[in-house]
């Protein structure tokens, strides 16, 4: 096992130029270092390094070009008023990255090492976390399959890195609402599959609906269980909830959905709210009866990119609903607001989410 101490830091003598705060957008900047680290089935996980970021150089022949052997996380860290480093719930995001790695075949990563990663590489490029309202740095941990070799079989080589992006809101329209397609036939994962994991197949899988539902004028899909067609999983790469009649719903994880940080958060937070919550399984056709007969209130995605993105249309099967007449609900706003008030360090944080760094 590799000692979080022996991280060696060779640190960038040609610092860019930052972005401003108020132009980042979500993943087109980059900051000073990143971090590697290299594994070989003989020895496992070693020579954990913080160096410039910079491009890296793989066979061609490397199986996770080939076979799609690599799971990614994100997490994000903020800059708080009074000019303290918070990180959000890392140890989940540790914590799920083995667990997709197991799904994957991808040896599993040292959990104190990973931590101890993210906060070298963080304090490494410090001035690169932005403090303006909704800005944060993302931070970008993946594994790929580097050995060169066409068989089908897991690698026994690979290479853990860690990127970070200082980064605005994820979809233009902030917290204004989305316009949502119900996406009814092609489907993002299947039971068995890999829908649970943060790989990225599933991510390339959901871009041919997500195009066509963008040529219709919606921004995402609301993606239905891949057997019937009929219950609820997720919106675009996000979770989803609803609130009907005064309860929030949320499809409850069934092996293809993510096990999402920010949708745990929320249930967690409703709870502290007294609001109540239930996870269960949602058919397409209760939503829409909710809709139709005027108790649907809400429904917004969750996830650490956009936080809360509410939703203001559904189209399904040729049929529009329109949700809080396309306005942002009191309540998403509300889950929003605290949230990320927790996040940045201006509200009490009653669930020890923040770890300091
Ligand atoms: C998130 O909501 O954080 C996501 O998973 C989207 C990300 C792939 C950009």
């Amino acid at each position: 096992m590799v000692n979080p101490l022996e991280i060696k830091v060779e640190r960038n003598k040609h610092k860019k130029t930052k972005p401003p705060q108020d132009q980042l957008g979500f993943g087109v900047h980059f900051t000073d270092h990143m971090f590697v680290m290299d594994y070989a089935q003989e020895k496992g996980w070693y020579h954990p390094r913080i160096v410039p970021y910079q491009p890296i150089v793989l066979d061609p022949a490397a199986k996770v070009f080939h076979y799609g052997q690599t799971i990614f996380e994100g997490l994000k860290a903020y800059r708080t008023g009074d000019g303290r480093t918070l990180l959000f719930r890392p140890q989940k995001n540790i914590e799920r990255m083995n667990r997709s790695n197991e799904r994957l075949s991808v040896p599993q990563l040292d959990e104190a090492l990973f931590l101890s990663a993210l906060q070298q590489l963080i304090a490494a490029d410090q001035d690169w976390i932005p403090s303006g309202a909704g800005t944060s740095l993302y931070i970008r941990p993946f594994v790929i399959a580097t050995q060169p070799a066409l068989g089908v079989s897991p690698s026994e080589h690979y290479q853990f890195i860690i990127i970070m992006s200082p980064v605005g809101a994820y979809y233009p329209e902030g917290i204004n609402p989305v316009k949502i397609f119900v996406e009814a036939e092609y489907v993002r994962a299947v039971i068995g599959g890999v829908g649970e994991a943060k790989t990225a197949g599933n991510y390339a899988a959901g871009l041919k609906a997500q195009e066509a539902a963008k040529e219709l004028g919606y921004s995402q899909v609301l993606w239905l269980d891949g057997v019937h067609r009929t219950y609820i999983e997720e919106v675009g790469s996000m979770n989803v909830f609803f609130k009907i009649n005064g309860t929030v719903l949320t499809p409850a994880l069934n092996g293809s959905i993510l096990d999402g940080i920010t949708r745990s958060s929320m249930i967690q937070l409703l709870k502290h709210l007294d609001i109540p919550i239930e996870e269960r399984m949602i058919s397409i056709e209760e939503l829409y009866e909710a809709g139709r007969n005027g108790t649907l209130e809400e429904a917004f995605g969750t996830g650490t990119a956009a936080v809360i993105s509410p939703i203001g249309e559904l189209s399904w099967k040729g049929e529009k609903l329109v949700i809080q007449d396309g306005q942002t609900g009191e309540l998403s706003k509300k889950l929003y607001d605290t949230l990320t008030g927790i996040q940045k360090g201006s509200l009490a944080d009653p669930f020890g989410w923040m770890v300091e760094v």
